[in-house]
């Protein structure tokens, strides 16, 4: 069977030798299960084009419009285009000039959040890492004063609480969503402390980009609660750094993992990553990669 390079002590494994458009269904399966076990998967040397990425997304879920349309690929709406990239004049690729902050792409999805693919297709030569970690491990070893404190409590989670503070950064092109696009991913109050319906383990499911309220708390409390949780989530041991090389495939789960990266906006670097961010279904999806070579 596949060889796991381990990644960090926490989470994380690197599985060699894997090459995605080939993978029967089985083999899938297998695939499917060492990256909810492990938090994220990184597969070197892919070579997907656009069609792939959707297909492939398709046998983990079911894909996710973009949040940001403008910055989506042409044909295929739930891939994402994340980056430096100009034309004509204008950055056509989601581009957060100050870094993006911790934070989980499954926050104010329709659909309960499952995973996130990213891959590499252009990378710059400094800048535009992107940084994990475990909100399994991270929940584990929080003090058991705190485990006590957090039991049952709810949050405001929020996207456009995080876009909103985005669009305000200077030299960005992200704009405030449109009402239509509000109401696609609206408010949504959800546990600060959950089960991941896959692993069985608890973890935690919060960032500061997200989380609008802390319900039952003052403002001031809540930020304080959120900032305690995500310091301790993301102390440096406790963080993955990973370093992109063009064809890289990482596939992140969205409930055991929290992200971030490094900022990339340097004119003479280009970095383009396609993105798509997939919602859980219900029963397994059948899709036979392999079949369809
Ligand atoms: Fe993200």
């Amino acid at each position: 069977m596949w060889n796991l390079k381990s990644l960090h002590c926490d989470f994380g494994v690197e599985v060699e030798d894997v090459y995605l458009p080939f993978l029967s269904y089985r083999d899938f399966e297998k695939l499917r299960r060492i990256i909810h076990q492990h938090g994220f998967g990184l597969l070197r040397n892919q070579s997907l084009g656009a069609e792939t990425m959707v297909k492939i997304a398709k046998c983990f879920g079911i894909p996710l419009s973009g949040y940001r349309p403008e910055f989506t690929h042409s044909e295929h709406p739930e891939l994402v285009l994340l980056g430096n990239i100009v034309e004509n004049g204008k950055t056509v690729t989601y581009l957060n000039t100050q870094g993006v902050e911790w934070h989980t792409d499954g926050t104010g999805a329709i659909l309960p959040p499952n995973v996130t693919m990213l891959y590499a297709v252009e990378v710059p030569t400094r800048g535009g890492e992107t940084l994990f970690a475990s909100a399994v491990k991270s929940y584990e070893s929080l003090p058991k004063s705190l485990r006590v404190e957090i039991e049952g409590v709810q949050v405001v989670n929020s996207f456009d609480h995080h876009n909103d503070r985005v669009s305000t950064f200077q030299g960005t092109n992200v704009n405030p969503r449109t009402k239509a696009q509000r109401n696609r991913n609206p408010d949504k109050v959800e546990p600060l402390v959950q089960t991941h319906p896959i692993t069985g383990e608890a973890h935690l499911f919060v960032t500061h980009q997200m989380v609008k309220e802390v319900c039952g708390y003052d403002t001031n409390a809540g930020k304080d609660l959120i900032m305690t949780l995500v310091d301790h989530m993301t102390k440096t041991e406790r963080v993955y750094t990973h370093r992109w090389r063009p064809g890289d495939l990482i596939v992140f789960d969205n409930r055991s993992t929290i992200h971030s990266a490094t900022p990339y906006d340097y004119p003479d670097q280009r970095r383009l990553m396609y993105q798509i961010i997939v919602g859980s279904r219900e029963s397994e999806h059948k899709v036979m990669l392999g079949d369809e070579g």
